[in-house]
């Protein structure tokens, strides 16, 4: 079976870190991601998160480093996250969110996460901290 990615975007500016809040499924409404999708057959994974950040929060993003790991999403599904940073434009919550955060290193455990974006949120909130 061939395993597609999921990519999150860790995206970064001034110091905080970009939550959205899932509008859908219901079973994930109301749950904090970071945001993304899945990568097209053909596409880099960093192509994906600057085009899924394009569609979801309309900005444009440049992709860093991939965040260490990988999370299993059910059958042939797997999350990574990179770490980005905003070129320009202001999120808003276009497609698949119903709210956006700039998050806080000291504030991140203030949403509800999906359980798997949650070792790659202590990282990036460990990297804030580190500058
Ligand atoms: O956003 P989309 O519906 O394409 O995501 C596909 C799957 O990836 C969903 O099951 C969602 O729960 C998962 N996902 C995730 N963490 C993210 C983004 C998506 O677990 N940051």
């Amino acid at each position: 079976m061939t395993v597609r990615v999921v990519v999150g975007g860790a995206l970064c500016h001034e110091g905080r870190l970009l939550a959205a809040r899932r509008s859908a499924p219901p079973e994930l409404a109301g749950r904090w991601e970071l945001p993304g999708g899945k990568a097209e057959p053909g596409e880099s994974v960093p192509e994906a998160l600057v085009r899924e950040l394009r569609e979801e929060l309309g900005v444009e993003t440049e992709p860093l480093e991939r965040i260490p790991g990988e999370w299993p999403l059910g059958p042939g599904l797997v999350l990574h996250v990179w770490s980005a940073r905003l070129l320009s434009g202001e999120p808003a919550p276009l497609e698949d969110h119903d709210e956006l955060r700039w998050l806080g290193p000291d504030e991140l455990d203030s949403v509800d996460w999906l359980d798997q974006d949650r070792p790659a949120v202590a990282e990036a909130g460990r990297r804030l901290r580190d500058g």
